[in-house]
């Protein structure tokens, strides 16, 4: 069990006021939620903790707002969004801490759900500040405190790393979820374990690139970061873009790939595409156009992997029995560009039998709008971005570590 911290079942929470952290940080557009992955996330807990007639109080964060109250990153939408997936009106108050919490949660019945406004109108929350984290618990009046936002693990602020040492400290049941999966991912998966690897930059991703060099049998490369491999290949990429800095990254990955498969299969363990979709400008106008590696243009973009590179991947992806997809195989937000990551979904949604993790950020957004099935269709859609690639690469989450350890 890759899991060892106490949890809310472990805990005798029957009705108690609770503070939990979500992590809320959704994309709004005209005020409202364009993509509620994270809220309807973090359902389960909420309804584990009313069903035993807690008074639940809910903090998060929303946005980079640099300490200022600012209506723009208000969770006020939120509090409406929960109130319709929880069936049952949610109380929203407009600050964190002080009086209008303390009322709130006086008045409150067991089994409702108060929203707190966003930590992070106030700049100790990022400053891990020990005295504003005192003053939400007090005001909370919360006999335990309960972290469910993965999304937010990786960062020890006020809200995540100080708040535990004024409340005994569990996971959430979502906490609990992301963690064992994505360890007993990377721990003990059942073999092959293939990582589909993209997105923009390979400098983003290093540490996770190395751990999957240690762990996975296969490593499949695609987006921008392929583009730079493909450079370090001595292949002309025209103007793709690429990172011309990652000379002393690549020869230390490629170093420790044939140190595990010897030289001679260095190539079939970090499968680069064979060919790529290009377009002179990418702009929703240009058709795609497939272009080995070794012929790209002087003027052309690569913006997806190419035809024979999708079939190649995905006949190997479908050997694989456990698959974790970091990153989009090109610019998944053009249709015509999407085929390779569409592709790539197709495969972990259909193949029998396997298990697919699909890394949080831009690729569970990709996945979640490609699916038809609210994320349904793949093992696991992460909620996390950073913190996933965090856990991936073995480092760890602060946000986990303050939680109190369960017995060995
Ligand atoms: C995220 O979206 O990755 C988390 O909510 C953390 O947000 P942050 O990167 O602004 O700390």
């Amino acid at each position: 069990m890759s899991f060892s911290k106490l949890t809310i079942r472990d805990v005798p929470v029957h009705d108690k006021v609770v503070l939990v952290r979500a992590d809320y940080n959704v994309p709004l557009s005209d005020g409202k939620i364009s993509d509620d992955l994270r809220v309807r996330a973090s359902i389960p807990t909420l309804q584990y903790l009313r069903e035993r007639g807690c008074v639940v109080v809910v903090m998060s964060h929303l946005g980079r707002p640099d300490g200022q109250a600012n209506p723009e990153y208000s969770l006020a939408p939120v509090a409406e969004h929960l109130a319709e997936l929880l069936g049952q009106p949610v109380k929203f108050v407009d600050t964190c801490y002080g009086d209008k919490v303390t009322q709130a949660v006086k008045v409150a019945r067991p089994g409702d759900v108060v929203l707190l406004e966003n930590v992070r109108f106030h700049t100790e929350e990022e400053a891990n500040d020990s005295t504003f984290a005192g003053k939400i618990a007090k005001s909370s009046q919360a006999r335990y405190f309960v972290q469910d936002g993965f999304g937010v693990v990786h960062r020890a602020h006020a809200s995540t790393e100080a708040i535990t040492h004024f409340l005994p400290s569990v996971s959430g049941l979502l906490l609990e979820r992301e963690v064992t999966i994505i360890i007993d991912a990377m721990e003990a998966p059942e073999r092959p374990l293939y990582a589909v690897m993209g997105g923009a930059k390979v400098s983003d991703k290093i540490k996770v690139i190395e751990a999957f060099v240690e762990k996975a049998d296969k490593i499949l490369i695609g987006g921008a970061m392929a583009n730079t491999f493909l450079a370090y290949k001595g292949n002309d990429i025209g103007r793709s873009k690429a990172e011309t800095d990652q000379q002393v990254t690549l020869d230390a990955i490629y170093a420790a790939a044939r140190k595990k498969v010897g030289d001679e299969h260095v190539d079939e363990f970090l499968v680069l595409p064979v060919d790529v979709a290009v377009a002179a400008t990418i702009d929703g106008k240009q058709p795609r156009r497939n272009q080995k590696v070794d012929s790209i243009g002087e003027t052309d973009i690569a913006a997806d992997i190419g035809d024979l590179s999708i079939e190649r991947f995905t006949t190997e992806l479908a050997k694989a029995k456990t698959v974790v997809w970091n990153g989009t195989m090109g610019l998944a937000e053009f249709p015509e560009f999407a085929h390779g990551s569409a592709r790539v979904a197709l495969t972990l949604a259909t193949t029998p039998g396997m298990t697919s993790i699909v890394g949080g950020g831009d690729t569970a957004d990709f996945a979640l709008k490609w699916d038809g099935n609210e994320g349904d269709s793949f093992t696991h859609v992460s909620t996390g971005g950073g913190a996933s690639l965090d856990l991936m690469a073995g480092k760890k989450l602060p946000g986990v570590e303050a939680l109190l350890e369960g017995p060995k």
